[in-house]
């Protein structure tokens, strides 16, 4: 806020009252631009394989608001006050819920599972049990398949208004996974804006179980351009490279002399042009960042990212021991969002705190084995404040 401040009064002794007042009407209305979507119930409560879906909303005292719909158990809209107060969506999503019911809809605010992110070759082995799933990214199997938990539409336990609970149950070999997994992810809304996410999973056979929620992220606002010079911080020292199709070699590699390494702020955009065979691979960030162990309230502090235009402070904190930072570059125009723009290049970004991709093959990784007569349990949270 001081600095603003420090700024006017240098205009009006520089350029005088007219001048000032002007450039502040101007600072203003870019504000205007990034003002709220309200979604309606009416467009998200359309009939999707063969039953209707809902909108259901999560408002705080401040006026907050998260909208979710049932289908994908996903978030469609996130709005939080900017640097002036004004409500601000910061999620991409659709206005109308069939939207998302398509296969070139690359996972908008839904819920992936029940393995987020990459298995390689669509294969694992579980006491000496291969399983194949369908691939659907190259040679490998991204985000639970084809259908995986983002195509469903989840059971409303729950919602009211500021809680809301969705279940889930995948059958027993869909998408190729053991099963049946049970899943249940509860949003609330807190009235210090403070997005929490927690998951649950059981299942009857032995299974491997990575959920996350998938929101592309524009803290200026969804539709107001690049997301490269909202700054960003990990709280993170490695990550796990990659090869040529994303799936990590098994190695971790440190952040320290690379485009990788965001322990101090920079922008998105500082180093994503480097000349460097990782971001090579990814086409831009899109990798697995280890989490360093940073705590805050008890949760490893992920990290923190402000939009320039707004000032719109977003920190990540969550249970999980890995964050997925991918930097939009497969966005190309191909569908239009709910402020009517297109999903330009980098108009968006996801931060998905989960385990670490192609964890089921890979030993020396966290594990993502479930146990029949164990609990999954994960949680995140998305704290919203301004850089005030
Ligand atoms: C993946 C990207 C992928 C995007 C959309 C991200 O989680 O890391 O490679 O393009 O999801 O599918």
């Amino acid at each position: 806020m001081r600095k603003p401040i420090i700024l006017i009064m240098a205009c009006f002794v520089l350029f005088g009252f007219q001048a000032c007042q002007q450039n502040k009407e101007q600072k203003q209305a870019a504000t205007v631009d990034t003002i709220q979507v309200t979604l309606d119930s009416a467009d998200f409560s359309e009939n999707i394989n063969g039953a209707a879906v809902k909108l259901i909303t999560l408002k705080n005292a401040t006026g907050a608001t998260a909208y979710l719909s049932n289908f994908g158990a996903r978030l469609v809209g996130l709005l939080v006050p900017d640097q002036h107060g004004t409500l601000v969506d910061v999620v991409l999503g659709f206005d109308k819920a069939s939207l998302y019911h398509n296969p070139e809809e690359p996972y908008y605010g839904t819920i992936v599972g029940p393995f987020g992110n990459r298995i390689a070759n669509g294969k694992f082995k579980l006491d000496d049990e291969e399983y194949q799933l369908p691939t659907n990214n190259g040679k490998n199997t991204l985000h639970g398949g084809m259908e995986g938990v983002h195509f469903a539409n989840w059971d409303i336990k729950e919602a009211n208004g500021k809680v809301a609970t969705f279940a889930y149950t995948l059958p027993d070999g869909k998408e190729g996974f053991p099963g049946p997994i049970h899943m249940e992810v509860t949003y609330s809304l807190s009235d210090n804006n403070e997005l929490t996410i927690s998951y649950k999973a059981t299942t009857d056979k032995k299974t491997v179980v990575n959920l996350t929620n998938h929101a592309y992220f524009n803290l200026n606002g969804e539709g107001s351009g690049s997301i490269l010079d909202h700054t960003l911080k990990l709280y993170a020292d490695k990550i796990t490279p990659v090869d040529s199709t994303l799936i990590p070699t098994g190695a971790l590699q440190d952040v320290e002399g690379t485009p990788f390494d965001f322990r101090t702020s920079k922008t998105i955009g500082a180093d994503i042009q480097a000349d460097d065979m990782q971001l090579k691979y990814g086409k831009g960030y899109d990798h697995n960042f280890v989490l360093d162990g940073t705590k805050v309230d008890g949760l490893n502090h992920a990290a923190t990212v402000i939009g320039d235009k707004t000032g719109i402070k977003m920190e990540i904190l969550t249970e999980e021991p890995g964050i997925q930072f991918y930097s939009g570059n497969f966005m190309a125009d191909r569908v239009t969002l709910k402020k009517g723009v297109k999903d330009s290049f980098r108009t968006g970004f996801c931060l998905e705190p989960q385990h670490f991709p192609d964890s089921p093959n890979q030993p020396n990784f966290p594990t993502t084995t479930l146990n029949p007569g164990e609990t999954y349990t994960s949680k995140s949270i998305y704290k919203f404040t301004t850089n005030q």
